[in-house]
This record gives structure tokens, C-alpha cells and sequence, in this order.
């Protein structure tokens, strides 16, 4: 395989719900490729002309590529950027991808304070974020690490409670969940790499002044 060049930019999507917006943003600012896609099987895309690389990535990976510079920038959510603890850049609040990182309950068991959940159980993606969160209250809580459908962990007995993403509150609706506590808000961020930011300043400024442009123009969708 060709070894990469110095000089092209390489930037990071993550799969799932923030690819296509990320895609369109970069679009927007000249900064794309043929046949970027999702979907494709072809794990980078580039645009030679350019000298920009795309590589598609599980979500949850993408700070780790930034963070050891097998890509320049990034985008990602601001929780799986906090949990991922990775030391990155954070350059820019891109504005879509807007969630919140939520305790939550079942309604029917909710107990009367917080603090009455203290060394309870709890289901999560995030068990960093939350053990820092639960720590400020004082409230030490036993994490189970689930990868997804977290809101089943409370109703066949896994936990008494869920660290987890709510966006229109539909999946706590249908389930009989309710929140208790508010942990984050969360939106998708680019992210960059500290020696990339150095080496490669003039482009990735020029790219992150154009995109803040775009952004003011207007909510992307
Ligand atoms: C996320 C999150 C919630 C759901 C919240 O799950 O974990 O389950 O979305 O969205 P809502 O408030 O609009 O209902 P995702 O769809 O990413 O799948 P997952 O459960 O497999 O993580």
C-alpha cells in the first residue's frame, strides 16, 4: 500500500447519524472527494487534486485517530470525545448533532432524590462521564458498560438507572423512563490534532474560518 504523503489533509467521519451533515458541511467549504460515501466499502477516499483523504470510521475511534495523528481532523461527538478522554484539539462547536447526556429512571420506581440512587447500579455507554458526574454529587455507583438499546438495562433488572444520549426523548417515552438528572449538553465538534495543527496550520485555519462561516450563515442540516 502507498505510504501516505505528508501533504495531504486527512480528516476523519465518523459512521452513523454525523456523516452525512459532516460531509455536507465539508462540502460546502471545497473540502470533498467522488464518492464519498457511508456506504462504500473503501475505507479512504481521496481527492488528489486537493490533497485531501477522507477515512470513514466507527464513532466511537475517531478521537483515536486524531489523537495519534493517522488523521489531522475529526468530527465527533462532544460525549464520545469526553469519554474517550483522547488529547486532541477542540477547535469548533459544529452545532448539529445536538443531544443531551441524561440520567434517567424508570418512572414507576422513581425515588424522591438524587442521592437516594447512591451505590445503586447504573447502564451506560459512558462510565467515565457518569463516574465524574456521580463523584461531584458525592455518590459512589456501580457502572455496566453496555455498547446500545441502554433503556433495557432498568426494565429486565440490569440496573436502576441509565447514564445515556437522549435527542426527541421518544426512546425514554416508549420505554417508561423519565429523567432525573441533567449530566451534558452535546453537540458535534471538530477536532484536531496538536502536531497537525502546528505542521499544517495555514490549511486547517483556513478550513475552520471557512466552516465558522458557513455556521453563521445558518443551522446546518
Ligand atoms: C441513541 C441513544 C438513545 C436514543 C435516544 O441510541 O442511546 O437510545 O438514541 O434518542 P431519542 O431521544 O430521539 O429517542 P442510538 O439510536 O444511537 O442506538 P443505540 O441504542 O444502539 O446506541
Amino acid at each position: 500500500m502507498a505510504k501516505y504523503v505528508d501533504d495531504y489533509l486527512t480528516i476523519a467521519l465518523p459512521k452513523g447519524k454525523l456523516f452525512s451533515l459532516s460531509a455536507n458541511l465539508f462540502e460546502r467549504v471545497g473540502v470533498t472527494a467522488e464518492h464519498l460515501s457511508e456506504k462504500s466499502r473503501k475505507l479512504i477516499i481521496s481527492n488528489d487534486e486537493c490533497k485531501v483523504r477522507f477515512i470513514i470510521t466507527k464513532t466511537s475511534d475517531v478521537p483515536t485517530y486524531v489523537e495519534y495523528g493517522a488523521a489531522d481532523i475529526g468530527v465527533i461527538g462532544k460525549d464520545v470525545l469526553v469519554e474517550s478522554g483522547q488529547d486532541v484539539y477542540e477547535l469548533l462547536d459544529l452545532g448539529f448533532g445536538k443531544c443531551r447526556l441524561m440520567m434517567a429512571v424508570p418512572r414507576e420506581e422513581r425515588r424522591s432524590r438524587l442521592l437516594d440512587y447512591a451505590h445503586t447500579r447504573v447502564a451506560t455507554k459512558y462510565p467515565h462521564i457518569a463516574e465524574q458526574f456521580f463523584a461531584q454529587q458525592g455518590m459512589q455507583m456501580e457502572y455496566i458498560k453496555l455498547n446500545g438499546s441502554i433503556e433495557l438495562g432498568p426494565l429486565v433488572g440490569l440496573s436502576e438507572s441509565i447514564v445515556d444520549i437522549v435527542e426527541t426523548g421518544t426512546t425514554l417515552v416508549e420505554n417508561d423512563l423519565e429523567e432525573i438528572a441533567h449530566i451534558m449538553d452535546v453537540s458535534a465538534r471538530l477536532i484536531v490534532n496538536r502536531v497537525s495543527f502546528k505542521l499544517k496550520f495555514d490549511r486547517i485555519y483556513r478550513i475552520v474560518n471557512d466552516l465558522k462561516q458557513v455556521l453563521e450563515g445558518g443551522e446546518v442540516r
